[in-house]
């Protein structure tokens, strides 16, 4: 098969997704449902129907765009990733597996290739976590991780729930009928920038994922006292702040104690009220992020923080209040389909090595439902989740170029 891919158009459907953001260009912000998010899809839905795609959307906003095989009632071969962006993001995480995904279907249809088994591009709604709290949302409903009646106690910080947030952008339907059986997809492959430094650091072309690292979220809503900043003095002060600062250093302990460079823990978000100069926070609304590899260390972190917490709550006279949002389990990617990728690569000659995820995909998700695996590329640096992350339209060519190859052999 004579794959070829249309490095050009891919990199300018790249940058005009980019351009669809609720922030000035460089800063890409595209949040779940809001109009940047809408417009967004707009703009692949359409460039999915060009490519001769039959399109479907379930009911929280997943879609699915299909080439249908000849054998249309095999389980589908699937790729795929999510056009959602974080605050203050870049264009490429998430967009280079659904428009590298899209020309890499474009490249099996320019070669004559005809699949046997359909092949379905996913676009997942909200693999970040910004809105609602939990990532990769949309993939951990099809997977049935997140039951449907677990959904209705999602809200956003206006108070906003899930539900009504979904039927405003235009999704209705019963949320049950977007979970997917065992067994509809006969492999998934998501191609994704490293959003690490080490293929660019080796030089390498294309990182072949094996596992997936467990990641975890906390919410803890501390509550002190407020008051004048100047008459109240230091020993009758119970600032929610401080308490909070204390939680965020104790978080990195908790992390750096594990012994593993794999754990991680970040304190993302840590909102202070009434948020004036002039007063002692009242009340702290802080967001944690802990990972590893390993899913017993990172819930043993999990507890330190925990424990910690209760400390300081204590000592400064705080209240608090705890709760884990999400506490997933890592993923292993398929051998089979971790050879089919090494096949595919050799076959074009890219060179490519065997690495961990330490970000979380919708891959992660789809892992309980299907065989997966993924497909990595270079980005500069090993930046990410910044206005400045980039992935050269050589690399973001090689992967789809290399993700072609492995689902026409899937599709076969
Ligand atoms: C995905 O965006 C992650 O935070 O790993
Ligand atoms: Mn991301
Ligand atoms: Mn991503």
């Amino acid at each position: 098969m004579n794959l070829t891919i249309d490095g050009d158009r891919l990199n300018r459907e790249l940058h005009e997704l980019g351009a669809i953001s609720s922030e000035p260009a460089p800063v890409v912000t595209r949040v779940v449902f809001n109009e940047a998010d809408l417009r967004a899809r707009r703009f692949v839905g359409i460039l999915c129907a060009d490519a001769g795609l039959d399109l479907r959307e379930d009911p929280v906003g997943n879609t699915f765009a299909r080439w249908t095989g000849s054998e249309p009632m095999l389980p589908a071969v699937g790729t795929g990733s999510h056009i959602d962006a974080i605050p203050n993001a870049g264009l490429f995480d998430g967009c280079v597996g659904v428009l590298g995904g899209l020309e890499a279907i474009r490249a099996l249809k320019r070669a004559g290739f005809s699949p046997r088994r359909s092949v379905e591009l996913v676009i997942f709604t909200s693999e970040e976590p910004t809105r609602f709290g939990i990532g990769c949302f949309g993939s951990r409903m099809m997977s049935g991780a997140l039951p449907s009646p677990a959904c209705d106690t999602l809200r956003d910080t206006e108070g906003t729930s899930l539900d009504s947030a979904r039927r405003a952008a235009g999704f209705g339907g019963e949320l049950a009928a977007v979970r997917l059986p065992e067994g509809c997809y006969s492999a998934f492959l998501e191609l994704h920038i490293e959003q690490g430094p080490i293929l660019e650091q080796r030089n390498v072309d294309i990182g072949i994922v094996t596992a997936i690292a467990a990641p975890a979220t906390l919410r803890i809503d501390i509550e002190g006292e407020g008051g004048h900043a100047g008459a109240v003095l230091m020993p009758q002060r119970r600032d929610a702040f401080l308490a909070g600062a204390e939680i965020a250093l104790a978080v990195e302990a908790a992390a750096e104690a594990s012994g593993a460079p794999d754990t991680v823990g970040t304190t993302g978000i840590c909102d202070i009220f009434p948020r004036a100069v002039n007063s002692i926070p009242s009340r702290v609304h802080m967001e944690i992020d802990v990972r590893d590899i390993d899913g017993t260390r990172r819930d043993s972190v999990i507890e330190q923080i925990n424990r910690a917490a209760e400390g300081i709550a204590e000592k400064r006279r705080v209240l608090l209040r705890k709760e884990v949002l999400n506490a997933d389990p890592p993923a292993l990617c398929n051998p089979g389909l971790i050879a089919t990728v090494e096949r595919a690569c050799d076959a074009h000659r890219l060179t490519h090595q065997r690495m961990i995820s330490r970000a979380y995909h919708d891959s992660l998700f789809m892992s309980v439902i299907a065989p997966v695996a993924m497909i990595f590329i270079p980005c500069r640096g090993g930046v990410s989740h910044r206005p400045d992350e980039y992935a050269s339209p050589e690399y973001v060519a090689k992967g789809s170029l290399a993700l072609a190859e492995a689902l026409g052999e899937l599709a076969s």
